[in-house]
């Protein structure tokens, strides 16, 4: 279905300044605040989330690193992982004093450790606690930003029909959706089924994460789910401009990267590490070299010298080279 003006709108979560469909997904470790800058070159205007960040980590680092960002990734949604209520009224507190628009709690993440502690997607499989925690959140946001869920279809069982009636009962203005169960993390097939019976049943807007890499994919699931907007995640690494390359296409406007523009943001991204982690920056971002430069020539050979890199220096001397004989060849690939 090619429905253009549906593309064309934009969507608003409790009443907030209307965004794009599209935004990009909470990605731990690899949507970081360097990450979103780099992001915002492109995307200007679209709908961001932080990193998870348990609530008693929230209340209770002293130097607030994990609310740090710069102006120009807002609108910035925070987001939330808890197992019980005790500090999440002084987390609150700190997420808007800091400034972020929205809050969303994770119901979602499958690793085991953040499970066996009851957090994320274990959640769903403990509705009565899941309850307790939304509505201590929604005592303590006081309807300041609005609160919205990120869920899966279910933990071990499916259950995400329920829990999203359950979401938006609390009040929650929307319900954003990866439609794999826990045991499935990221890979599995998806359940375009149950993101549809979803749609129909409430009436806040339904958010689709899970393996868009382009326009057409979205433009699919929307067909599939009519779900009202669009989360990038993995597509995003080494690939900043994706989600520009998406929203361009859904309004048809012609834009696709070039070899200078990967070159620039490597640089770019490099020097944004170092200032954000300091001496661990290039460290850091040597996950989101082996994606750069994964349609490079010799990638293979590149990645080994990169990632045994002893320093910063020593990275950006590598990285010379690297760029020098990309130049040379012609032979990058777009991602
Ligand atoms: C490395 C990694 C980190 C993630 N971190 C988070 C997170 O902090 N919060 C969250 O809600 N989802 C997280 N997710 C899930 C993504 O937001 C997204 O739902 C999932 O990757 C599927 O979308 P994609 O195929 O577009 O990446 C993470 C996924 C990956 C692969």
């Amino acid at each position: 279905m090619n429905n253009t003006s549906f593309w064309q709108e934009t969507i608003s979560i409790g009443g907030q300044a209307a965004v794009s469909r599209f935004m990009t997904a909470p990605l731990d470790g690899v949507i970081d605040s360097p990450m979103r800058q780099m992001i915002r070159l492109f995307s200007p205007n679209e709908l961001m989330f932080s990193e998870m960040r348990h609530v008693d980590t929230v209340a209770n680092e002293k130097e607030g690193r994990s609310l740090i960002y710069a102006p120009c990734e807002q609108p910035l949604v925070f987001q939330f992982s808890a197992n019980r209520i005790n500090f999440i009224p002084k987390a609150v507190e700190r997420v808007l004093a800091a400034g972020f628009k929205a809050i969303n709690l994770n119901s979602a993440c499958p690793a085991p450790a953040v499970v066996r502690s009851g957090s994320g997607s274990a959640l769903m499989g403990n509705i009565p606690q899941l309850t307790i925690i939304l509505n201590e959140l929604q005592k303590s946001i006081a309807g300041r930003v609005p609160l919205s869920i990120k869920i899966r279809a279910g933990f071990k069982e499916k259950n995400a029909l329920t829990v999203a009636q359950l979401a938006q009962d609390v009040g929650c203005e929307a319900v954003i959706i990866h439609p794999r169960t826990q045991p499935e993390r990221f890979s599995g097939r998806l359940d375009f089924d149950l993101v549809a019976a979803i749609k129909k049943s409430i009436s806040i807007p339904v958010i689709y994460s899970g393996n868009i890499t382009k326009f057409e994919v979205a433009q699919r699931i929307h067909s599939l789910t009519g779900a009202d907007g669009f989360m990038i995640g993995r597509a995003l690494w080494g690939a900043p401009w994706k989600l520009k390359e998406i929203v361009s296409a859904s309004q048809n406007i012609p834009f696709s990267a070039g070899l200078s523009t990967a070159f620039d943001c490597i640089v770019k991204h490099l020097d944004l590490n170092a200032q954000f982690y300091g001496p661990y920056g290039y460290g850091h971002f040597k996950k989101h070299l082996a994606y750069y430069i994964r349609t490079f020539p010799n990638a293979a050979n590149w990645r080994t010298l990169l990632l045994r890199s002893q320093s910063e220096e020593e990275m950006r001397t590598i990285l010379n080279a690297l760029l020098h004989e990309a130049r040379e060849s012609n032979l990058w690939l777009p991602l």
